[in-house]
Order: structure tokens, then C-alpha cells, then sequence
């Protein structure tokens, strides 16, 4: 039976709004990995595996994974999947959509006894979002090894290690210097994922097809001044930390802005964490922490920025009363999708009657990482006003299905490329 983008809008909509209710109450949505919140939520998405029939396994890197097997015997595995936590304060749909489609794709393909030539697998990329240790997509960097020890051994604002947390949720943190054995038997993963942009709505498209993905790194920046008396210590006679701080975050904006313009190309930087010590209104500011955030589509631009980033933090080092440190502490790199598979996608979305456009991402996905060592490629659906990470967002359930409908033909144009 012909895949009904009306009829599947029930089950999907049911499907995120109980997902929904996984939230830390005081501030929805929030759903950080490793939290009550998405213990409880992995174990709702553990029983709708069950509830589809499939085989309920995690990976050495805590990846949820439903399977659905072939009728052959095959070794042969089609991923679907995203991400079920969220950023603090984040939305409904960022990553949570591309796991109910998922849900909804491989339930179509259960009630109408499809046979496929490859294991199906739905896939909750483990720990997609930036989190407290520092680094995104912990399950797909896992997967293809790109988790080194630096990286498993740091600890959050807690104490907690991330390797100790990856075991505790069932991986095997032993296991993630190197690629996944499961890698090689890989034919493709797919990915649907809100656009967290506008292009699509402003068009009114209905499915995006991504072609690349941005390179994203992120810095900690350490800026140590002197905690004094905000009443006593004179002007003249201050190391505050937040002031030379603001410098710094007013330096990036113009830096990041400039460098846009010039390159033509995909290129944004943000500071969006920060941490003022010890905070206190009659204190003045001996320390802040502080993340960039920086996404380019262009090697010479990223390294511009920063080249001159550092040239002024240490001109501000030698002219200046506080010492600023910088340190690299994630980046994943620029990445096209598989040529096959985006036109592969845009046959599948020409072949629903379904409006599309290829395009670029503005944010990081699973499926960038996953990319480096397997054919992987995506698509987006509209987003409204294309806001994200933050509570307003929203996705049209009818675009959700819409865009399962993409998936479902292009595991059967998968199907019948490798066919035995
Ligand atoms: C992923 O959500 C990102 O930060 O791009
Ligand atoms: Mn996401
Ligand atoms: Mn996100």
C-alpha cells in the first residue's frame, strides 16, 4: 500500500507530543543527554521498538537502535535516525522529528510486509547536542571512532566522566578510538531533521536536500582578572574580567560578521555560554568562562578567524590587566553528503510530488559525522520562522510525514538498487 501522508499524521503527532512530556518541567524543552529526563525518554522509545517488533540493541557508543531484520540473511544494514536530547531550553522538534519519522517509516514497512534486501534500523544517535563535556554527536563520533581519550575521560560541571556516563547507559567506551565493526556492513544513513532555517518556509518548499554540512570547532576562553571590592578598587585599578570579556565578544561578532561578507559562504560565530565568577553584584568580576561557537563552510575563512582571534587576545595579554587563555575543544569538519544519495533523495522527493530544493545546512548534524566514513545524506522539512533551539520552535506535523514519505521511497529505491 501506497505510503498516506494524511492517514500517518495521527501516529506521528501522538508520537512527539508523549516524547514531549520528557522534559525537565521547570524549563521545556529540556532534555539533556544522560539526564532523568532522557533515561525516562529512552525507555518510552525502547518500548516502541518493542511495541514495532524490532530488536532493541545499544552500541558500544549508547546509540538506541531498533531493528527491523531482513527476511534474507544479510549482514547488510539502511540507518535511519537522529536525536532525542535537546539543548536547554530547546524545541519539539530538533531531532525528535527524524525519530518519530523513522518510527512511522518502519511501521509502514512492518503493516504492509515490504520486504528488503537489508536490515532497517532506526537509530537514537546517542548525545547529539553540545553538552557539559564539551562536545556534540557522541554516538555518531563514537561510531566511526572519532571519540579520543582526552575527549572520554573529561568531566562535566558535576564531576561525571562522559566515558563512565556511556558505559552506564550501555555502551563500551573501550571501544570508540576506532571504527565500529557495524560501519562496514553500512549502505547508507538517512537523516530528516527540521531546517532550524527559513529558506524552505520562504519558498514554501517542502523538502530540503541537504548538499553539505558546515565544519564546526568550539574554544573555551579563560579570562582570569582580580575579584576586589566594587566599592573600594578604583577605576584605574581594576582586572575585571568581564570587561575584557566583552571586548572579546564584541571583537567575534564584527570578526565572524566581516569574514561572512567577505567569504561569500556559510560562516557564523556565536558566544552563547558564558560563566562570570564568582557573580555577585558588589564583586567585581575575577573570571569568566566562555564558549565559541563557530561554523564555516570555508577552510581559509575558519582560519582566518582565527588567526586574528589570536593575534588579539594576545595583544590583549600584553596591553591589558587580565590573562585570556584560549583552547579548541571539539571540531567536526566541513563534509558533503554522498553524491549518490542526494540524487537519489531528489528522485524520491520528485517521485511523492513533493516540492524541493538541494541545499546547505546552517547547523550540525549526526549525520555530518557519519559522513566521514559511510554514504549518508539528509533532508530537511520547513521549520516555522525557521526558529530553533529554543522553545517557539515548530514543525507541521503534515510536513513531517511529508518528508517520511521521502524516507519510505528512498529505502525501497535503496531496496531495488541492491537487490540480490
Ligand atoms: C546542532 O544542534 C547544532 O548545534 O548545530
Ligand atoms: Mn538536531
Ligand atoms: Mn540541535
Amino acid at each position: 500500500m501506497e505510503f498516506d501522508i494524511e492517514s500517518n499524521i495521527s501516529y506521528i503527532e501522538n508520537k512527539i507530543n508523549e516524547l514531549e512530556k520528557f522534559t525537565d518541567q521547570k524549563q521545556p524543552f529540556t532534555r539533556l543527554v544522560f539526564s532523568k529526563e532522557f533515561y525516562e525518554a529512552r525507555s518510552w522509545l525502547k518500548n516502541e521498538y518493542d511495541k514495532l517488533g524490532l530488536l532493541v540493541s545499544t552500541d558500544e557508543a549508547g546509540n538506541l537502535i531498533g531493528t527491523l531484520n531482513s527476511k534474507i540473511d544479510t549482514d547488510k544494514i539502511v540507518i535511519v535516525g537522529s536525536h532525542i536530547d535537546t539543548v536547554p531550553s530547546g524545541g519539539k522538534f530538533d531531532g525528535i522529528a527524524g525519530v518519530v519519522a523513522a518510527l512511522c517509516l518502519i511501521k509502514h514497512i512492518k503493516d504492509n510486509d515490504i520486504d528488503l534486501p537489508f536490515n532497517l534500523a532506526v537509530y537514537d544517535y546517542l548525545g547529539e547536542e553540545l553538552n557539559d563535556w564539551g562536545i556534540s554527536c557522541i554516538g555518531t563520533r563514537g561510531m566511526i571512532g572519532a571519540l579520543n581519550q582526552e575527549i572520554l575521560s573529561r568531566a562535566n560541571s558535576s564531576g561525571n566522566i562522559l566515558k563512565h556516563e556511556i558505559n552506564k547507559i550501555g555502551g563500551n567506551s573501550k571501544s570508540l578510538t576506532k571504527p565500529l565493526p557495524t560501519i562496514k556492513n553500512i549502505l547508507a544513513c538517512l537523516e530528516l531533521h527540521i531546517e532550524q532555517g527559513k529558506i524552505l518556509e520562504q519558498k514554501k518548499l517542502d523538502i530540503g536536500i541537504v548538499r553539505s554540512i558546515p565544519s564546526i570547532s568550539r574554544f573555551n576562553v579563560e579570562v582570569n582578572g582580580q575579584a576586589g571590592h566594587s566599592g573600594t578598587i578604583l577605576m584605574d585599578q581594576r582586572a575585571d574580567a568581564l570587561v575584557a570579556s566583552s571586548e572579546i565578544i564584541t571583537f567575534v561578532n564584527r570578526l565572524a560578521l566581516r569574514l561572512s561578507q567577505e567569504s561569500n559562504q556559510h560562516f557564523v560565530s556565536t558566544i552563547g555560554k558564558i560563566n562570570v565568577l564568582p557573580n555577585a553584584a558588589a564583586i567585581i568580576p575575577g573570571k569568566v568562562e566562555m564558549t565559541i561557537d563557530l561554523r564555516s563552510s570555508s577552510k581559509s575563512s575558519r582560519e582566518q578567524y582565527v588567526k586574528e582571534l589570536q593575534e588579539k587576545i594576545e595583544l590583549m595579554n600584553k596591553t591589558g590587566t587580565c590573562k585570556i587563555e584560549m583552547n579548541n575543544i571539539a571540531n567536526a569538519p566541513y563534509v558533503e553528503m554522498d553524491k549518490e544519495l542526494v540524487k537519489l533523495f531528489k528522485d524520491s522527493a520528485n517521485a511523492c510530488g513533493l516540492t524541493n530544493q538541494i541545499m546547505d545546512s546552517g547547523a550540525g548534524h549526526d549525520t555530518a559525522q557519519l559522513s566521514r566514513l559511510v554514504p549518508a545524506a539528509m533532508i530537511f522539512i520547513p521549520c516555522k520562522e525557521g526558529l530553533s533551539h529554543c522553545p517557539e520552535e515548530h514543525a507541521e506535523i503534515l510536513d513531517i510525514s511529508k518528508g517520511t514519505a521521502v524516507l519510505l521511497k528512498m529505502v525501497e529505491n535503496l531496496a531495488m538498487l541492491n537487490h540480490t
